[in-house]
């Protein structure tokens, strides 16, 4: 393990811990320790309160994502579909992570969390804010023996697997943005971005990975750039990111068996029942053009049905805005 990374885990009993007592600890020296506590401040985000006399004290508590902590809360059946949880410290994306240099061989099965995310990877080529230990990035690698067609819906599948994981935890209140944005009181708690390696007629890799906000802190709206809400402001109190992990794990692993068996019918009336755009005007937004319309709703393989001057279509890409 390298400074950084220990100075972090010796931190996380939220003690004080002086800079030369973490040196001794770490046989390093104490501008070792200084600059590791840069780091953790400037690039991964975490608040560190530097007392004269005492040393450093995380300002906000931490509990670390755990391997075996986030296994042991999976029932053993839906564990037996997983193949290996990876849990990283940092990495630049963990879809990316997944897609370049996830160990050769592995298919269907395998989990990467990261603690922190230097690149993390929204839709449409956007920064996804990954700050230290305080949400939940995850990705999951599952290979599809389907076609491109029969895949289009995958994507609305998981925003209700996920929307499934949260009413165990009893937060219901939760509503689908097409296709997979979860709002909360129209805030964004949670997005995901699918990215597949194939060929049309399938098999097909995809890559699923989900980033939701947990305790984001003192992040702010503008680092964002759009409203967002947090599980800690939902519930009013912290959630176990492990329990959280394996509660979304488990409903992931059972949507990709029932996807791959009948596809989105088993989802779609949960998708439409938690449909913020229904019936409102929205916008959909193109790299090259704005369509105006009123959503009515998804058809059967999940594309958004947009009605303009009288005629409904179905939309399968751009990005959704409520006009009010
Ligand atoms: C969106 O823009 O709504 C999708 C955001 C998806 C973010 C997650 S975090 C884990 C995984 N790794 C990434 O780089 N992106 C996704």
């Amino acid at each position: 393990m390298n400074t950084v990374n220990s100075v972090l885990r010796i931190l996380s009993d939220g003690r004080f811990h002086s800079g030369s007592a973490l040196g001794e600890a770490l046989s390093v020296s104490r501008a070792a320790v200084w600059k590791a506590v840069q780091k953790l401040q400037q690039e991964w985000q975490v608040r560190i309160n530097a007392v004269p006399g005492r040393g450093y004290q995380l300002a906000v508590p931490l509990t670390l994502l755990d391997k075996d902590t986030i296994l042991s809360a999976i029932a053993p059946q839906t564990r037996s579909r997983l193949q290996e949880i990876q849990v990283l410290w940092s990495v630049d994306s963990t879809n990316r992570y997944i897609l370049n240099q996830a160990p050769n061989g592995i298919g269907s099965g395998l989990a990467v969390l990261a603690e922190h995310q230097s690149a993390g990877r929204g839709r449409r080529g956007r920064h996804w804010v990954s700050p230290f230990g305080r949400n939940l990035y995850l990705s999951l690698l599952w290979d599809f023996e389907l076609d491109a067609a029969q895949l289009s819906g995958l994507s609305l599948a998981i925003a209700v697997a996920i929307t499934r994981a949260l009413s165990k935890l009893e937060i219901n209140d939760v509503m689908l943005k097409w296709p997979n944005d979860l709002l909360w009181q129209e805030r964004k708690l949670c997005g995901v971005l699918l990215e597949m390696k194939g060929e049309a007629s399938g098999p097909w890799q995809v890559v699923i990975g989900m980033g939701m906000n947990v305790n984001m802190d003192s992040i702010t709206t503008e680092e964002i750039g759009q409203p967002w809400v947090d599980l800690k402001t939902i519930l009013g109190q912290n959630l176990d990111r492990n329990k959280l992990a394996a509660v979304i794990l488990s409903e992931l692993l059972e949507a990709m068996d029932q996807f791959q068996d009948s596809g989105l019918s088993p989802f779609l009336a949960e998708w439409r029942t938690r449909d913020i755009c229904r019936d409102q005007l929205v916008e959909l937004h193109f790299p090259d053009k704005v369509q105006q319309g009123i959503a009515r709703g998804i058809d059967l393989n999940g594309a958004l049905l947009l009605e303009s001057e009288g005629v409904v279509k179905p939309y399968h890409a751009g990005e959704v805005s409520l006009r009010y």
